[in-house]
């Protein structure tokens, strides 16, 4: 057995538990200095069954330092996804010493309800903590939010909304988002609902989340929805709406209505493997970002997936921003920018500009490092017909592409022949497609590759790919493949990045 965070597939600047099992992140906010994650969780096993709170902090939302579970499974039920928040006010009456305390709001899933076959086995929960996260009391009057008869009733995400001077939950309920209001976090009211008319609907909604995006002086609402299954590409997705908030309901623009009618959806990612995305609360308004981070993985394999004492990581934390389109607004993702300081000094990165190609470039012979670990950036003109292919494989001949197809204007992640794929059905039965949704003549491609990842930013963050492989030897060739006459990179920047673990 090898030593933990070295062991094979083991994600190098990705969060993953030490050991055991996690899906959903939970419960992010900021808070004296330290980024706060916490996960769903079942530490005795790697597959999904009763439900904790893992815990981890980081400084610098790239290190990230593992703690004790925060919440354990009690009479009430397993502790499924929610958020929390510093009650700066302390308006929950929770807090000592004159300090804020610090509030989460959870699911509680009562598996002995679901098997009775009531329909109200789903209610919300709370805890606080008094001393900046470390151990958390569940409040006796709990469930502060009981169920009104629906099966699906989970994941409350919960802001500040300062206008109104009120707590608002949003929460995910079968097929449409709830919005509850409350004074003190103890009593809520069902405030309004959206989404039945709406986006995607091929499988339940599942954790919701809405906050507020500025775009110069105009604010608008973003309201995020998890589905599965029902993802752009199989399974889980994420999609979002845009719209305002009137203090108690989510309100669609009516530029968005065309593209989310009929089924249709929004997405945050195409690719398979990032699920179940909620954002950090509390960053402090002088940083202003909005950041998400989502659960590299999907319900269609991710207890099956080859890995070894742990199953699953996270997505690299993202900002999301607002994007002024002739369509109406749409949301940009970008890995954040404290990413940078992953980049090894130590390695020379490759820098190259205006070089014509005839139909592949052997970048790995370039690089003094493997591209095992690595960040790169690539821009080059629209080609007229042909394809440009980002490929790292290994000595066995497994690869994993990820690149542009002018043929169909769309991007798209080619794991079918990645390594290790056989352990599900649905893991690699087709290559994955993203519309190019930018239309400038210069297309920028954005890739971190982790040992078991790819994340793709593409035209500064409007169209996002993540999937994972899981290839019987590190990859250690990179090319650059194109099938377009006359194919010139514009610039290429390849870095070595540290890992965080060692
Ligand atoms: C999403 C989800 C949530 C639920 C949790 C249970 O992946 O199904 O809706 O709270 O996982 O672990």
């Amino acid at each position: 057995t090898s030593k933990l965070y070295q062991e094979q597939h083991r994600p190098q600047f990705h969060f993953s538990p030490a050991k055991g099992w996690m899906n959903d992140p939970n419960g992010m906010f900021f808070y004296k200095g330290e980024y706060h994650l916490f996960y769903q969780h079942y530490p005795d096993k790697t597959i999904w069954g009763p439900m904790h709170w893992g815990h981890a902090v980081s400084k610098n939302l790239t290190h990230w330092e593992n703690l004790p579970i925060a919440l354990y499974p009690d009479s009430l039920g397993y502790i499924f996804s929610g958020s929390a928040v510093v009650d700066w006010k302390n308006t929950s009456g929770f807090g000592i010493n004159n300090q804020p305390p610090l509030v989460a709001i959870f699911t509680y899933h009562n598996m002995e309800g679901e098997k009775a076959g009531r329909g109200d086995f789903e209610t919300q929960g709370i805890a606080y903590s008094n001393d900046k996260g470390r151990t958390w009391t569940k409040f006796s009057g709990n469930p502060v939010v009981k169920n009104t008869g629906t099966r699906d009733f989970r994941d409350p995400k919960v802001i500040w909304d300062e206008a109104h001077k009120q707590w608002v939950m949003s929460l995910a309920v079968q097929d449409h988002h709830e919005f509850w209001v409350s004074k003190n976090l103890k009593e809520w009211e069902n405030s309004g609902n959206f989404g039945k008319e709406w986006g995607n609907h091929g499988g339940v909604w599942e954790c919701a989340d809405m906050f507020p995006l500025k775009d110069g002086n105009v604010t608008k609402w973003v309201l995020i929805v998890n589905i599965n299954p029902g993802g752009p590409n199989g399974g889980s997705g994420t999609q979002y709406f845009v719209g305002d908030f009137d203090g108690k309901t989510f309100i669609l623009d009516e530029a968005l209505k065309p593209f989310v009618k009929n089924g249709n959806g929004l997405w945050l990612d195409y690719g398979k493997d990032n699920y179940a995305g909620v954002t950090w609360s509390d960053i402090p308004k002088a940083d202003g970002r909005r950041i998400l981070i989502g659960w590299m993985s999907n319900w269609q394999y991710a207890n099956i997936v080859p890995t070894g004492v742990w199953r699953s990581a996270a997505t690299l934390p993202r900002v999301l921003s607002l994007k002024s389109t002739s369509q109406g607004y749409r949301v940009s993702v970008n890995p954040v920018k404290e990413l940078q300081a992953l980049r090894n000094p130590a390695k020379k990165a490759l820098q190259l500009s205006n070089l014509n190609i005839a139909s592949s470039l052997d970048v790995a012979s370039k690089l003094n490092f493997k591209p095992t670990l690595s960040e790169l950036e690539l821009s080059f003109e629209k080609p007229q017909k042909g394809k440009v292919e980002i490929e790292i494989s290994n000595s066995k001949g497994e690869k994993y592409i990820i690149g542009y197809d002018s043929e169909n204007n769309t991007f798209f992640s080619d794991r079918t022949k990645s390594g290790k794929v056989d352990f599900s059905d649905t893991f690699a039965e087709k290559v994955h497609l993203a519309p190019r949704l930018a239309s400038d003549k210069i297309i920028k491609l954005h890739v971190y590759f982790d040992v078991s990842s790819a994340e793709l930013f593409a035209d500064n963050g409007e169209t996002v790919i993540t999937d994972i492989f899981f290839p019987n030897e590190d990859y250690t060739k990179m090319k650059i493949n194109t099938s377009e006459k006359n194919f010139k990179i514009k610039t290429l920047k390849v870095w070595n990045l540290k890992s965080t673990w060692k």
